[in-house]
């Protein structure tokens, strides 16, 4: 039996996302971000259709699991991810999000995320309304919503999508779910207040981390930033 790391609730998840690391030493990177206290590290698996843009599969995801004992948020960029759900779950996904919008039999998917013992990530991009979770909130474990479209790093945070992220914040709190909300897009020293203000507990970071001069030093002070929220 897999075991699935559950994060502790009090705290907010640091989730550096490797897509912005340095692909020549990829391990080292993520041992580096391990070290200096990340919580999770989040893997855009992206297919050239679903977004421009392609990166990795899950041969990378597998050996990424050799490397770290941290909780692998794979963050599927594809269309027809119903295919993959099981290949993920082989390669060590401990949290496999999907995006909504490549789902049309949505409810299927979430569950069998859930029968490969992995945790049900839902993922919305800036366009579609919260409201099309109405039906499946309890098949969810993690809302990612994005704040920029994916596809790439480095995109300028879209500040409209506070007012979203509020509002996912404020079903979650009113119906008890066990929900961790999760942004991902522009996420820096200047917008990580914007979001946990509004009950983000879930940060996903790409270029403000590996982008750095000091990956290290930048982990440390997203957390200290977190503790003063
Ligand atoms: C974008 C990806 C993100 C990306 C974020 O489509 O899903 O995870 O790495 O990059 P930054 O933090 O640079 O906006
Ligand atoms: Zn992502």
């Amino acid at each position: 039996m897999r075991k699935v790391e559950i994060m502790r609730d009090n705290k907010v998840v640091i989730a550096p996302s490797i897509l912005s690391a340095n692909f020549a030493c990829l391990g080292e990177q993520v041992k580096l971000a391990e070290e200096a206290g990340a919580d999770a590290i989040h893997i855009d698996v992206m297919d050239g259709h679903f977004v421009p843009n392609i990166t990795f599969g899950p041969d990378i995801v597998a050996a990424l699991k050799k490397v770290t004992s941290l909780p692998l948020d794979v963050h599927l960029m594809i269309d027809n991810p119903e295919r993959y759900l099981a290949i993920y779950a082989k390669a060590g996904a401990d949290y496999l999000t999907v995006h909504l919008e490549t789902c049309p039999h949505i409810q299927r998917v979430l569950e069998e995320i859930r029968e490969l013992k992995m945790k049900v990530g839902i993922s919305l991009n800036p366009g579609t309304s919260l409201t099309l979770l109405e039906e499946i909130w309890p098949y969810i474990d993690l809302l990612l919503i994005m704040t920029v479209n994916p596809g790439f790093g480095g995109q300028k945070f879209i500040k409209s999508m506070l007012n979203k992220i509020a509002k996912a914040n404020q079903i979650i709190q009113e119906r008890k779910l066990n929900i961790r909300l999760s942004v991902d897009g522009g996420i820096n020293q200047e917008t990580i207040p914007w979001v946990l203000e509004r009950g983000v507990d879930w940060l996903v970071i790409g270029s403000y981390i590996f982008k750095s001069q000091d990956i290290t030093q930048t982990i440390k002070e997203i957390k200290k930033q977190c503790l003063k929220i």
